[in-house]
């Protein structure tokens, strides 16, 4: 399975793709910012990788849907990619999941650390969903989680949280690229069966 990437900037979920392919293969990454850091890894890498300069919207969505239909891609990783897609980008793509630091549908958007610090969580953790035109909103496919110490504060919550994400978002791809792991008109399928909750994955 050709999987692409998106990313915006570190890029720290892409690169244990990168470690991990485990029956996938990263086979572009595309970025939105020429300084990301996460280009940088691709190329160490010798992973083909092209940065979009995203000015111009509809141009760039143009451009990226044009470019995942060259590298074939079977599958599309948003991971710390910071813009929303247009409902006609997304059609374009068959499969574009995205990944997520909260337990979804819990806070959407930034600062997702501190929110959980706020409202006094007793858990904290990480959302793999497909992407829709809704920030953060489309189908859950799994989540992973970890109990919050009162004492923590959000930066210890988000360094705890990112081995997490690396995890969770290599065994989801990794289940995908097995046909294990399905999704169709809002159903998600676990080996064939119907799953009426999202998948909890814990490491
Ligand atoms: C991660 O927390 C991811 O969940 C969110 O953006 C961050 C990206 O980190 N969407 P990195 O670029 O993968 O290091």
């Amino acid at each position: 399975m050709q999987v692409a990437v998106l990313i915006s900037g570190r890029g720290s979920n892409l690169e244990a793709l990168i470690n991990a392919q485990n029956g996938y293969q990263i086979s572009h990454v595309i970025s939105d910012n020429f300084n990301a850091k996460g280009i940088k890894t691709a190329k160490n890498h010798g992973i083909t990788n092209t940065v979009i300069n995203w000015n111009n919207r509809i141009e760039a969505e143009s451009m990226l849907c044009e470019l995942l239909q060259e590298v074939a891609a079977d599958l599309v990783v948003l991971a710390g990619f910071m813009r929303i897609l247009s409902t006609k980008t997304l059609q374009a793509v068959e499969r574009i999941i995205n990944i997520h630091p909260s337990l979804l549908p819990k806070y959407p958007g930034l600062n997702t650390h501190q929110k959980v610090i706020d409202n006094q969580d007793k858990w904290h953790g990480a959302t793999v969903h497909v992407v829709n035109e809704e920030l953060d909103a489309g189908l859950i496919l799994a989540q992973t989680r970890f109990a919050v110490d009162a004492n923590q504060n959000a930066n210890q919550l988000a360094a705890e949280l990112i081995t997490k994400e690396h995890k969770l978002l290599t065994t989801v791809v990794g289940l995908i690229a097995q046909d294990k792991l399905k999704w169709q008109h809002q159903v998600v399928y676990m080996n064939e069966k119907t799953c009426t909750e999202p998948l909890q994955i814990n490491f």
